[in-house]
């Protein structure tokens, strides 16, 4: 159920949403659109991030996933990649003050900076035992995270594989599947997120650019969500 004060337009989302993920796309074209260096679209974009990060909260969903750097954004100019890094480290200095948050960074960090590897792995150390969780895919591949779960699988001498053998070896063992993937900025497509949680999940694709996915564009893929019927191979 979907509780709604009219006229404060206040939402609160119930068990059945409990878990959101986000594509974050479109920075480069509204800088673009700007006439502005792409790095300052990813600046405004992570300004959209944490104001979406808070209300998510405010609105009852317990777990947010968001695509901050998939493996083949290497592929990107190095400037840009400096610039997308620069704004990671100084999130994370203000997350290190966020004491209601519990930190999850899902892909591979042994290529990343020591200093900010290190910064994370704190964050995540010290932020565990909090409620609400915000999982930050970084340097993250769902192909390259399938791969890894098999070689660990592999590495312990298992030779016949469960499904829950499967997810518990995931970046995201410990958050439920998401049961809606927002992607913004027009594209149609997984890019390789969430490869084997997105089985049952709820797809929304809206025009808006990631810079300009607010608050209101947020409660209207809630209320998309809502109207929706999850059968699960069920009738
Ligand atoms: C998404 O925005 C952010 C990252 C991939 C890091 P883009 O940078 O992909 O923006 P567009 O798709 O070029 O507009
Ligand atoms: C997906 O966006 C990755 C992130 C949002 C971090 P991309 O902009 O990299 O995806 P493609 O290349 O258009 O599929
Ligand atoms: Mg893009």
């Amino acid at each position: 159920m979907l509780f709604k004060n009219k006229k404060k337009e206040e939402l609160r989302v119930d068990e059945s949403l409990s878990h959101i993920a986000f594509i974050m796309d479109g920075n480069g074209r509204w800088a673009k659109a700007r006439a502005l260096p792409r790095r300052m679209g990813h600046r405004q974009g992570a300004i959209a991030f944490e104001k979406i990060v808070r209300e998510c909260s405010k609105i009852g969903i317990k777990t947010v996933t968001v695509y901050a750097f998939s493996t083949e954004n290497w592929k990107r100019p190095k400037e840009e990649i400096d610039a997308i890094m620069e704004l990671l480290s100084n999130y994370i200095d203000r997350a290190e003050d966020e004491k209601g948050t519990r930190y999850v960074f899902l892909g591979d960090k042994s290529v990343l900076n020591e200093d900010l590897r290190i910064r994370m792995e704190k964050l995540e150390r010290e932020s565990v035992d909090r409620e609400y969780t915000l999982n930050i895919a970084f340097n993250y591949g769902g192909r390259a995270e399938l791969v890894t779960a098999f070689n660990e699988l592999a590495s312990l001498g298992k030779t016949s594989i469960t499904e829950n053998d499967i997810s518990e070896h995931l970046y995201t063992r410990d958050s439920k599947d998401p049961d809606l993937i927002v992607r913004t900025a027009n594209e149609c497509r997984i890019s390789n997120f969430l490869l084997w949680q997105c089985a049952y999940s709820e797809f929304y694709f809206t025009d808006v650019l990631w810079p300009d996915f607010d608050e209101r564009e947020l409660h209207k893929a809630v209320k998309s969500f809502y109207k929706r019927k999850r059968n699960f191979g069920g009738i």
